[in-house]
């Protein structure tokens, strides 16, 4: 069999691990950042000898010279006596004087000759005193020149460009800042390290005819200054911070427009270039809620963070952003797409972005602004809880977005996903990656993980104790630094406080919350159920896809409940597993039990086969009588079981057998990565791959009946989401009902553009109408793409674009992510990744596309970064053991011409393709067994014995 020949081979197999596809991934991950590790090295860390208090920076900016003259004094405490040098972060253009001042204000004498010296690698500059200093104040002064990077990604001060007309032919600029995690040294020579926290004044000098300038506090100080040539500018300057880490300030120069509300002494903004102006109410709205929401259940107002200044609250959408927010305290920047809402042409889902983009932003300023971690390697903290309140607090401003319940199905989902890899870091990690696709995988869990692991403590100590932890370790901590033990030690005073572990013997709330940030990956509990005795068998064991799977103990709140006295209501757990197993006792009977209630914990569950059975039938023949995120975890686990060998294909399949009845979004938004993920493991095997496309079509007619193919104004935020999951999976499968629908409401808009599809059919429709259509729809498309004025519309219809089945039109598409303006850097290798989900067809087109312009794409995406994410991205589509090979052969006789770790970047794409077909030989027999007992269709068997051969021949060449 071809299994066992394959082995060989396999034994190089580096796992690059799940590629888990929810329709929200790629917003996620690019809006995760990435940090380079070698930030760790000492040489790059300041001493802790001299401590900055207060900085004033003054800037007079030229935008269309790209620079700035800089001058900023910093006012700092020294802590050794006999000091000779001091020691900061600088990356700007040329330092033109160093000053330093004692107390009294008398100049401190400098080393001459060599008063000042930098260090670019390090990007330091160190100040040489002639004399050794007593511990005391003093303050530095440096005059120096910058420069605003042309290049969004190169981070710091920036600029970037807007079409002023609907032709795009007359162009603006802007300028903005992205500080984080070490770039203010680029606008300003500072300790640019999270753990120095000092009060800052910043002033900017900018051209007359701009906007007024905006930065991280209001405007205090206007003046206008003649220059020597005659020319008038304008110096704003801001009132000083709070106590704020450098990363966190922020500036802006444009000519951009504001919608400025205040309520009750609350104001909040929302800031754009002029053409979008009408999209701003949404966020206006949404940003309130969310912030009131936050002030009152973590007792701190955020107005009242400004330390006797007030604080103001404006939120800005920037056409070009590296990254997708950032949570600049007072002056928060975002891409386009996550700020502008349109009634019209915003679907619900970039919506919804909207309001949990808007709402992790804000649960920053009180974890990140408030309380900062002491460095990176802490970062998991205020991310875990900005992405916990990126849900928590947007269900709590609107409910009827269900947020609450998405985050299982969102971040609980993908972080198990991401988990199952047995390279799984621990949140609490620091190590060096090199490979961004693995970079990025991770980065995304501890973000997602770290939120899960929040949402199981809440549901372990209860919300009301929860919260005031919280309270407890805000208090505590403000305008300081916070670190996971601090954390511990607030949660322990709270449940002491209120008895919440009292019912548990021997458990510590520092050891459970522990127990999963120091582990790598996530558990599965095996349940083993003695029917005759009622004695449930627990047992943990760390879940992995494949690999060996090494020894790890967790401490699991376990919830359970039962089919003889169901209960889905109580999430309070009943008891904790602290050792590898234990025994629960229920009554004897023959009954189904499903643990992890509402997927309120973070780990997978798996049961014995005749626990698995009666769960089966339980779900056929009164599904709903189970909760719907229990059958959402229960179809999402049980596929990744089948993937790894934990249940049969057959039982796994009797499991899932319920689904064609199932109409609920969560349950099937469980589903349908994995069911993408077995469909492409047929692929190369037409008469299976068509087999499992007609199951998978059987399985949907329900749902697709149900939901129809119109939106009803009645419908709920998760019936409209389904009905965009579905049509898309349904439309792609080839759904003849979907298809016809799709192409007729396409017809009709091409023939009146002015009668819009709906919004929330767009990205199906639009789909379906290129795929299907020739270049003139194609054009049609792209002319509305070019003169669209909401971006969050426009990346709809770039991945309609990427639909094309026709090999000149595809390469049109991918040319115009290297040469179009009209396609903005951080969307660039979007481009990719939508012509490979458009068609299956169009592996062999992007193939082509990297082989021929791997070097342009390397340098128009923005760097070798970036032409790795691209290489990464092939890994789940090369399932085709041709394409592989050509692949292979490209990398390799390309090698001298790849940078830095692409090379290593292929290899890991070929072995990741590799053990999926390897995945796929094993069980193509398994899978094919099941599809023909479900109806009688024996002929698939001939073929697929014979390609199963001839792809093992292949491989032993
Ligand atoms: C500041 O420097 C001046 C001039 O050297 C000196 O006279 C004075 O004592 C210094 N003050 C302090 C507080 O060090
Ligand atoms: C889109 O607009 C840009 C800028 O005006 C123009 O250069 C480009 O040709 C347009 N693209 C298409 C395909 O219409
Ligand atoms: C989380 O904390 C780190 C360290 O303090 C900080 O630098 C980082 O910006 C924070 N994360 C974000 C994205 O806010
Ligand atoms: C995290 O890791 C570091 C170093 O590996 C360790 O010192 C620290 O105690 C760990 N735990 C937490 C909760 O941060
Ligand atoms: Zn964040």
């Amino acid at each position: 069999m071809g299994s066992s020949i394959l082995l060989p081979v396999l034994a190089l197999v580096f796992l690059v691990g799940a590629i888990h596809s929810s329709p929200y991934d790629e917003f996620r991950s690019s809006i995760v950042e990435f940090y380079d590790t070698n930030l760790d090295e000492p040489k790059y860390r300041l001493k802790d000898n001299v401590k900055p208090l207060r900085q004033t920076v003054d800037l007079d900016v030229y935008l269309d010279e790209d620079r700035f003259d800089g001058e900023t004094s910093i006012y700092i405490l020294t802590a050794d006596n006999d000091m000779k040098q001091i020691v900061l972060h600088q990356n700007v253009v040329s330092i033109s004087s160093v000053s330093v001042f004692n107390v009294t204000g008398a100049p401190v004498p400098l080393q001459t000759p060599g008063a000042f010296e930098t260090d670019p690698y390090y990007e330091i500059l160190m100040i040489n005193l002639a004399n050794p200093i007593p511990v005391g104040e003093y303050t530095l002064k440096i005059v120096y020149k910058g420069r605003i990077n042309t290049n969004p990604l190169d981070r710091g001060f920036y600029k970037g460009y807007y079409f002023t007309d609907s032709s795009n032919t007359k162009m603006e600029y802007y300028a903005t800042t992205q500080f984080q995690p070490y770039h203010a040294r680029k606008a300003f020579p500072c300790f640019d390290e999270p753990q120095f926290k000092s009060y800052f004044t910043i002033s900017i000098t900018r051209p007359e005819d701009f906007s007024q300038s905006y930065s991280n506090m209001a405007i205090e100080k206007f003046e206008t200054i003649v220059k020597e040539d005659g020319s008038t500018r304008v110096r704003e300057t801001f009132y000083r911070t709070p106590i704020v880490s450098a990363y966190l300030l922020a500036f802006h120069v444009s000519k951009f427009v504001e919608t400025q509300v205040n309520v009750d002494n609350k104001p909040f903004g929302v800031i754009s270039r002029p053409g979008p102006v009408d999209q701003h109410a949404y966020a206006i709205r949404l940003g309130q809620l969310t912030t009131n929401w936050l002030s009152t259940k973590l007792k701190f107002d955020y107005y009242a963070m400004g330390e006797g200044v007030a604080m103001k609250n404006d939120h800005i959408a920037l056409p070009d952003f590296p990254s997708g927010a950032m949570e600049n305290w007072g002056m928060v920047n975002y891409r386009e797409a996550y700020l502008l809402y349109d009634e019209q042409n915003t679907n619900l889902q970039n919506q919804i972005f909207i309001a949990t983009i808007i709402s992790h932003e804000m649960a920053h300023k009180w974890f990140g602004n408030l309380v900062t971690c002491f460095w990176w390697s802490n970062l998991w903290l205020n991310e875990s809880f900005a992405s916990f309140f990126e849900y928590f607090s947007t269900h709590g401003a609107d409910p009827s977005l269900e947020l609450d319940d998405q985050f299982v199905v969102d971040h609980v989902h993908s972080a198990l996903a991401a988990d199952a890899s047995s390279g799984a870091t621990p949140m609490n990690w620091t190590g060096v990656v090199t490979n961004p696709s693995i970079n990025a995988h991770f980065s995304t869990t501890s973000y997602a993980k770290g939120a899960s692991v929040l949402r199981m403590m809440e549901h372990f100590v209860g919300s009301t104790t929860f919260y005031k932890a919280l309270e407890y370790y805000l208090r505590e901590n403000q305008y300081q630094l916070g670190d996971p033990k601090k954390m511990y030690a607030a949660f322990e005073t709270a449940v002491a406080e209120d008895g919440s572990l009292s019912q548990y013997t021997n458990v510590k709330i520092t050891d459970v919350f522990d127990s999963w940030i120091q582990n790598p990956g996530a558990p599965v509990v095996h349940v083993n159920v003695d029917h005759s005795t009622g004695v449930i068998t627990v047992k943990q064991e760390r879940y992995q896809l494949s690999g060996i799977r090494p020894n790890t103990l967790w401490q699991i709140p376990l919830t359970y409940t039962r089919g003889d006295d169901v209960d889905f209501s109580n999430t309070k757990p009943s008891t904790v597993l602290v050792g590898e197993s234990t025994t629960i006792n229920k009554p004897a009977g023959h009954e189904w039990v499903i643990f992890n209630v509402a997927q309120s914990g973070y780990y997978r569950v798996n049961y014995d086969d005749h626990s698995w059975e009666m769960i089966a039938g339980g779900l056929r023949t009164s599904r709903e009588a189970v909760h719907k995120l229990n059958r959402a975890q229960i179809v999402n686990d049980v596929l990744y079981f089948l993937r790894s060998g934990d249940v049969s294909i057959e039982r796994a399949f009797d499991v899932l057998a319920f689904l064609k009845e199932e109409t609920d979004y969560y349950v099937w938004a469980g589903a349908i990565g994995q069911l993408t993920w077995l469909r492409r493991r047929t692929e190369h095997i037409p008469a299976l791959y068509n087999e499992f496309s007609a199951y998978l079509l059987e399985q949907m007619d329900a749902v697709i009946n149900q939901l129809g193919y119109n939106e009803n104004p009645s419908d709920s935020t998760s019936t409209i989401l389904n009905r965009v999951q579905i049509l898309n999976f349904a439309c792609t499968l080839g759904h003849e009902g979907c298809v016809t629908d799709s192409l007729a409401k396409w017809k009709a808009f091409r023939e009146t553009p002015t009668n819009l599809v709906h919004k929330n059919l767009r990205r199906h429709v639009y789909c379906v109408g290129v795929r299907e259509g020739d270049r003139t729809d194609y054009d049609f498309l792209w002319q509305r793409y070019n003169s669209s004025q909401n971006t969050a519309d426009m990346v709809v219809m770039l991945r309609a674009l990427g639909c094309t089945k026709d090999e000149a039109t595809l390469q049109h598409y991918l040319q115009q992510s290297l040469y179009s303006s009209s396609i903005r850097i951080h969307d660039k290798t979007n481009v990719v990744s939508y012509a490979l989900l458009g068609n299956q067809e169009n592996v062999k087109g992007v193939l082509n596309f990297i082989y021929n312009n791997y070097e342009s794409i390397r340098t128009q995406y923005g760097g070798s970064a970036r032409l790795e994410t691209v290489l990464s991205t092939l890994a789940a589509y090369l399932t085709d053991f041709s394409d592989i090979v050509a692949f292979q052969s490209w990398l390799y006789s390309n090698q001298l011409k790849l940078e830095g770790t692409e090379f290593r970047t292929g290899v890991n794409v070929i072995n990741s393709a590799i053990s999926n077909l390897d995945w796929a030989s094993k069980n193509a027999i398994g899978l094919n067994a099941f599809l023909i007992g479900r109806n009688a269709a024996a002929s698939v068997i001939a073929p697929i014995t014979l390609l199963i051969a001839a792809v093992a021949m292949h491989l032993l060449r």
